[in-house]
């Protein structure tokens, strides 16, 4: 077995963690205090690449200066307004981002699954007062392995039974299909209760699974020609992580509905939305949907200067040029090593697949081997490491990053 190596201030900390927090994660053993760009630092000091990202929410860099000086500036002049009140950042905020993502209008919230939750929402309600379904009788297809949050409704049509073993009785109105089978969603379509047709165009926690070239447009037309909404979930793979503004920018295809989260703050605030057109949009009316933070002016601030650095320092484009080059260095150690199986991503989301059952350990003594030398990664499932570093990152540093790997895979013994 691995053995993390612990200073005694890492130690402490860690205990308390143990001792009065809920054990809702499984951290690797690292406890993080600064960030600058694509380092993080422990408590001891020890620098470290960070290959996770904060599950892809600092595309930006870590503490980027143009995101925290704007976050400075609006902090000491207006945080929280509630939306009881208008304020002076949001409607500048709303013609901003509707206009980057190419939407009429946008439904500000916070977290990502806040955003699912609320694009869940918007599609029933639409069914009913423009499809014309019978009300309480809509259906929202989603996929096997699909990750869109924790709360109990995104949960309960969850296939992961970790993440919904206990927590039913578990609300109806979703149909689960295999993903990355055009021929299932054609058939679940030919119910005439749906709604909606909820996908993340790569599923990410699953572990990075790429659908077939062509997919995502073919599940768009099928969706177009039934009248169902296609919503997608790019709360992880978007905002440039995946080489494109958008994972769906790879087929050109524009989304019904657009959930987003994570980065559009760069990893400062937690900040979300949901885009889409009025015909969509205007089933929402005052007191249907709230939340006393979304749409709050250190958000709306925060989302405007992070997604103007995604813009101004090309990041979709690095993050396309270098994610070939990680996947093509990756592949080569794929070629050498029997630990590994294959790798696969795009942009700079990718995985590699250990050669071990799902239920083994060998992935996180991995990861606990990375991180000795240097370099912060987490499994995503027992034999699947996701590789999805800052954006920001250089090729000189991605090439440090590969040597990093390479030295440990190749090192490593159970
Ligand atoms: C695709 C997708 N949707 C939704 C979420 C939930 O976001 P949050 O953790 O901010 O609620 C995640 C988080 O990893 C995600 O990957």
């Amino acid at each position: 077995m691995t053995e993390a190596v612990l200073g005694s201030l890492s130690t402490e900390l860690i205990e308390l963690e143990n001792k009065y927090g809920a054990h809702n994660y499984h951290p690797l053993p690292v406890v993080l205090d600064k960030g600058e760009g694509v380092y993080v630092w422990d408590v001891e000091g020890k620098r470290y690449y960070d290959f996770l990202s904060a599950y892809s929410a600092v595309n930006q860099g870590h503490c980027h200066p143009k995101i925290i000086s704007t976050l400075i500036e609006q902090a000491q002049k207006l945080t929280l307004t509630s939306r009881a009140f208008y304020n002076s950042t949001l409607g500048e905020y709303e013609k901003f981002v509707t206009g980057y993502f190419g939407f009429d209008k946008v439904l500000p919230m916070n977290t990502g699954a806040e955003a699912v939750e609320t694009a869940i929402k918007i599609c029933r309600k639409w069914a009913y007062e423009k499809k014309g379904l019978v009300e309480n009788s809509a259906q929202i297809i989603v996929c096997e392995q699909n990750f869109h949050g924790r709360t109990t409704t995104i949960v309960s049509f969850s296939s992961d039974k970790g993440a919904n073993k206990n927590f039913g009785p578990y609300p109806e109105g979703f149909i689960r299909i295999p993903y990355n089978d055009i021929d299932a969603l054609a058939k679940a379509l030919e119910n005439p209760n749906v709604a909606g047709f909820l996908v993340e165009p790569i599923q990410g926690e699953a572990g990075v699974f790429v659908p077939d070239e062509g997919y995502l447009t073919k599940a768009h037309s099928l969706c177009k020609s039934n009248n169902v909404l296609f919503i997608a979930d790019e709360v992880q793979t978007g905002i440039a992580r995946t080489g494109k503004l958008l994972a769906c920018d790879h087929e050109s295809i524009h989304p019904d509905v657009l959930i987003l989260g994570k980065a559009i703050s760069g990893g400062v605030l937690p900040v979300s939305a949901v885009l889409c057109n009025d015909e969509i949009m205007e089933v929402i009316t005052p007191g249907t949907h709230g939340s006393t933070f979304g749409g709050n002016p250190l958000a709306n601030k925060v989302a405007m200067a992070a997604l103007s650095v995604v813009r101004d320092e090309q990041l979709a484009e690095n993050a396309e040029r270098l994610g070939r080059l990680f996947r093509a260095e990756m592949q080569k150690l794929v070629d050498e090593t029997e630990l590994l199986v294959l790798v696969r991503g795009k942009g700079l989301l990718n995985a590699v697949v250990v050669n071990d059952t799902e239920d083994s350990s060998t992935a996180w003594e991995l990861c606990v081997q990375l991180k000795e030398n240097g370099l912060l990664a987490k499994p995503t499932h027992g034999n699947i490491i996701r590789f999805a570093p800052p954006l920001v990152m250089t090729e000189e540093q991605l090439m440090e990053c590969v040597n990093i790997i390479r030295k440990t895979v190749l090192a490593f013994k159970k």
